[in-house]
């Protein structure tokens, strides 16, 4: 009975260390918290999974939480990460303003948050960032479409419509102006006529990155203005889940030449439909980079050493401008898809057949 007594304080104490301390039950590993928006959308699955895979192999202990797109579970499973010792906190914002008073517990523990792909807005505790070059991805979509169509020789006029992402993610307006700015000079100058008149981030946005948002406001677009057979040249979509809407609607809605797609992400599903002449690019951001960066800043962090960034300037989030490491993305499509998806083990042929 006495020893039994004397094992429960022994046990106690150990956890109430553990509590404290954030270390697993005699593991003396660091615990890192990384919490994903969503399980819904393919590329933060890829992204949980390598942040889990590396972070493990670095020798520190994973707490990897997906929110479900719910702002409310987010705050609460980031507060979780606060209250049982995570050392630093990697984030995926759902909706960038939303995250205030975590932040603000998160300092007030001196533990670090990094900001994952997607800025945290409107608050000072945000340490770092790591993410793709977001302006850049609009870039190599605009670029894309301009030189598909060869805009500066070709007489046109060509018909464009755009669908973009979620106002709440800071990255959206980066990609919607990286591809505008490319292409305006063509609209101004009517070689690209944007037949519905939505030429502005909002009137183009899509909220949540939804599939079904994108398309219902595709159908709406290919009803109210292509009904009569005025053809649609480009769709420029901003990633992935919002082309697939817009080619669903499409399917469904059109009979006209088909359109130039863009994209980003390289999900599955829409590599197939570049390979079936669907879509015709995405952009490709290889998360495994993203999550060797930010492994890399986190420990960096831990051993207190200069964490390495490159971008000062950049990101504002409306308090600080947040010190950011920038990865490149690259365009791809249907002739270099196998160098960059398959050649580089991203994806197995099977996935894609
Ligand atoms: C990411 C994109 C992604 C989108 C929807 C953005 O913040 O940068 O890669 O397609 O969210 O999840």
């Amino acid at each position: 009975m006495k020893a039994k007594k004397i094992l429960g304080t022994i046990l106690c104490a150990a956890m109430a260390i553990t509590a404290l301390t954030g270390c697993s039950a005699g593991s003396g590993k660091n615990k890192v918290g990384v919490s994903m928006p969503t399980k819904d959308l393919q590329r933060w699955n890829q992204d949980g999974d390598n942040m889990k895979k590396e972070l493990e192999a670095a020798g520190y202990e994973v707490d990897l939480q997906y929110a479900n797109n719910d702002v409310a579970t987010q705050l609460s499973q980031v507060e979780n990460m606060i209250n049982s010792g995570c050392k630093v906190i990697v984030i995926a914002a759902i909706e960038g303003s939303s995250l205030g008073t975590a932040l603000d517990k998160a300092a007030a523990k001196k533990i670090p948050v990094i900001a994952y792909d997607r800025l945290l807005m409107d608050n000072a505790n945000v340490d770092y960032y790591a993410t793709f070059d977001n302006y850049m991805v609009g870039t190599i979509q605009g670029t894309y479409v301009k030189d598909t169509l060869d805009l500066d020789n070709a007489a046109g006029p060509f018909n464009i419509e755009f669908t973009a992402g979620d106002p709440g993610d800071n990255n959206a307006g980066f990609f919607f102006n990286g591809a505008y700015d490319v292409l305006k000079p063509y609209i101004e100058a009517g070689k690209l006529n944007i037949v519905s008149g939505q030429n502005t981030f909002e009137q183009v946005a899509t909220p949540s990155w939804k599939t079904e948002t994108a398309q219902s406001r595709a159908e709406n677009i290919l009803s109210s203005y292509y009904a009569d057979g005025t053809n649609v040249d480009v769709w420029l979509c901003s990633n992935d889940s919002t082309a697939l809407g817009v080619e669903n609607a499409l399917a469904a809605n059109y009979n006209g030449t088909y359109p130039i797609i863009t994209g980003q992400d390289c999900d599955i599903a829409n590599v197939k439909n570049m390979l079936q002449g669907k879509q015709s690019m995405s952009v490709f951001k290889d998360t495994r980079t993203l999550a060797s960066q930010v492994v890399k800043m986190v420990t960096q962090i831990l051993k207190g050493e200069t964490v390495e960034v490159n971008d000062t300037k950049t990101y504002d989030n409306g308090k600080k401008v947040v010190p950011s490491y920038l990865c490149s993305p690259v365009f791809a499509d249907a002739n270099n898809y196998k160098t960059i998806l398959l050649d580089s083990g991203y994806y197995t042929a099977d996935q894609l057949s």
